[in-house]
């Protein structure tokens, strides 16, 4: 069967990766998390005590920065490595949330991500989560969702998330992190989050797993019927 691209942006916590990982499951394709190459070069920024406001320090530190993402056979998840180190625990800390979007907001920095993003789905068979994935990333992909949930909703979502690591996070701060977070990424004047004119709406807030991962189904085989002529 023909192989396509599917981008999956939205806010934050509502439900993109959960969605994306169901679909490379079920479709056999490579799932690719594009926050993830945002919130590492930000472990890293912070680590270096890099200079974010200084465009010729950003660009020098990039230099060392080598992403890559490793199967591992136990969590059957690809993760996140920075420089070799697996990070991927470290950055879905409230550190790294808290710093990632003013990165991700550098040019610099997009640029560094989205080629290495662009080569990832040279072959097709991926689906990809962010925030300009339908929109810059892979503007010509068969199929694009953008997705939503009411902010209450996610908020809750994601403090459970966190909690079950770390219980002395409190609702307020998942819930502060997440508004600013769609702030920043919905403003910025590189690459904001915006749905892709020709992407298809998901709203999650009253669907379970596996009533989205049914729904979406269907798109999915109507874009492979779609461009398989
Ligand atoms: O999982 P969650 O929705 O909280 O965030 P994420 O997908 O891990 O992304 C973390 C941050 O990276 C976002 O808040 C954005 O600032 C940035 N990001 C981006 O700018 N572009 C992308 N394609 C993906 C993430
Ligand atoms: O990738 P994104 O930040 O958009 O969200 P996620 O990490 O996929 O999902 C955030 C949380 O919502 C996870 O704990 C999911 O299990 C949960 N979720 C849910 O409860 N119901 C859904 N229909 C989708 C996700």
């Amino acid at each position: 069967m023909k192989k396509i691209i599917i981008t999956i942006d939205g806010y934050s916590s509502c439900g993109k990766s959960t969605l994306a990982k169901q679909l490379a499951k079920k479709l056999d394709y490579i799932y690719i998390d594009s926050g993830a190459m945002y919130r590492a070069v930000t472990l890293f920024f912070i680590r270096q005590d890099v200079n974010w406001r200084d465009e010729a320090e950003v660009k020098n530190a990039l230099k060392d920065v080598h992403l890559e993402f490793v199967y591992n056979n136990n969590s059957g998840q690809a993760e996140m490595h920075l420089n070799d180190e697996n990070v991927e625990h470290l950055i879905r800390e409230m550190l790294v949330a808290e710093k990632v979007s003013e990165i991700a907001a550098i040019g610099a920095v997009r640029t560094f991500a989205v080629a290495q993003q662009q080569k990832m789905g040279a072959r097709k068979g991926i689906v990809m989560d962010g925030r300009d994935i339908g929109t810059v990333v892979f503007p010509d992909a068969e199929l694009k969702i953008f997705m939503t949930a009411d902010p209450a909703v996610r908020v809750e979502r994601r403090y459970k998330e966190l909690y079950a690591k770390n219980p002395n996070i409190t609702l307020h701060e998942v819930k502060e992190n997440l508004e600013l977070r769609d702030y920043i990424d919905a403003n910025r004047e590189i690459s904001p989050l915006r749905r892709a004119d020709d992407a298809i709406i998901l709203d999650n807030s009253q669907l379970t797993m596996d009533e989205q991962l049914d729904l979406v189904s269907q798109w999915v085989e109507d874009a492979i019927m779609a461009h398989s002529s």
